[in-house]
């Protein structure tokens, strides 16, 4: 069945650069013949049938704000049978032939299914700060938030050095140790904590045992939020017990990660996948995420990037501790 009327939802946790993919797709759509629909609140939208007719202007003046005008949630009817056949129903009813779903794993695990119950034509775009998803190198949202945290640790790094401290900066990223180890090596942080490593070594003992304390009188280390590596408040405590000699303070940047106006590489990499997004179901593609592969636009099976096949660069680790000598 030929496409003729286009959904767009952000769902899941909001994305600086989630706008600027929503305007690409809006307007690469209308300029290609097609009508648009904006589904409010993700899929709660669809379950509840809060869909707008969106033109061009709908999508004026947003490509430098966070956040989504089309608002976000996590739904739970969504994860039902019940609940995806009522969107399903909405969506036939408001005249949608095919969706563009913007969202990190949550969101995407939700399309996957239901593109596969009802034989609807989705593609993938991946809004997240966490760059947890596979078959793409970065994910809309990461580069933002990867700056964002560089200018907190920046400010932190004068606080830490006037009075000698050990910093523990907790970041999100869900279960991953992107954002964590990439923004220690952008900030010079002594050291990163990531759950990756989790299960190999005592990545505090060797902090300590390494001694950052030879050659500087303050440190930071990045901690990525995972319970497996204790977040900052467990390591912190740890330092209190097992190392009192050491004066330790702890900060978690929380969702201000997650807010502020996209930086130009968001920008970009939401402008050309939201384009190649419309340009996918042109091409008959369905249940395909968009990445970006050594700068090029590929199309991902959505399967693949939920398969957390992605992993994590060692060598980064290694580069935060010969760096921070
Ligand atoms: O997936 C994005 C993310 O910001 C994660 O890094 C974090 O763990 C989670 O969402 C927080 O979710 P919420 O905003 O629902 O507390």
């Amino acid at each position: 069945m030929a496409i003729k009327r286009i959904g767009i939802l952000t769902s899941g946790g909001d994305a600086p650069g989630m706008n600027a993919a929503i305007r690409a797709v809006t307007r690469t759509a209308i300029y290609n013949g097609f009508e648009v629909r904006g589904i409010m609140r993700g899929y709660r939208g669809l379950v509840t049938g809060e869909i707008k007719e969106f033109t061009s202007s709908s999508v004026s003046n947003i490509i430098q704000q966070g956040g989504t005008i089309l608002k976000t949630a996590r739904c739970q009817e969504f994860t039902t049978p019940e609940g995806r056949k009522q969107a399903y129903e909405n969506m036939k009813a408001a005249g949608i032939d095919a969706l563009v779903v913007i969202g990190g794993d949550g969101s995407l695990t939700g399309a996957e299914t239901f593109a596969r119950e009802f034989d609807v034509p989705i593609v993938g775009l991946p809004g997240t700060i966490d760059n947890d998803l596979g078959g793409t190198d970065s994910t809309i949202g990461y580069d933002t938030a990867l700056n964002t945290i560089m200018e907190a640790v920046d400010k932190l790094r004068d606080t830490a050095s006037s009075h000698e401290r050990l910093f523990f900066v907790e970041v999100m990223g869900r279960n991953a140790g992107f954002l964590a180890l990439n923004s220690a090596i952008a900030s010079g942080a002594e050291a990163a904590i990531i759950p990756e490593i989790e299960t190999e070594v005592d990545q505090l003992a060797e902090l300590i045992s390494t001694g950052f304390r030879k050659s500087k009188n303050s440190a930071i280390v990045l901690v990525a939020e995972s319970p497996k590596t204790g977040g900052a408040m467990g390591l912190a405590e740890r330092v209190k017990k097992e190392f009192p000699e050491y004066d330790a303070r702890v900060t978690i940047l929380g969702h201000i990660q997650r807010g502020g106006s996209p930086t130009a590489v968001d920008r970009n990499l939401a402008s050309r996948m939201g384009a190649a997004a419309v340009e996918a179901l042109m091409e008959g593609q369905r249940n395909v995420m968009i990445g970006i592969k050594n700068g090029e636009l590929v199309y991902v099976p959505i399967r693949k990037a939920l398969s957390h096949e992605k992993t994590i660069n060692r060598k980064g680790l290694d580069l935060v501790k010969i760096l921070s000598i």
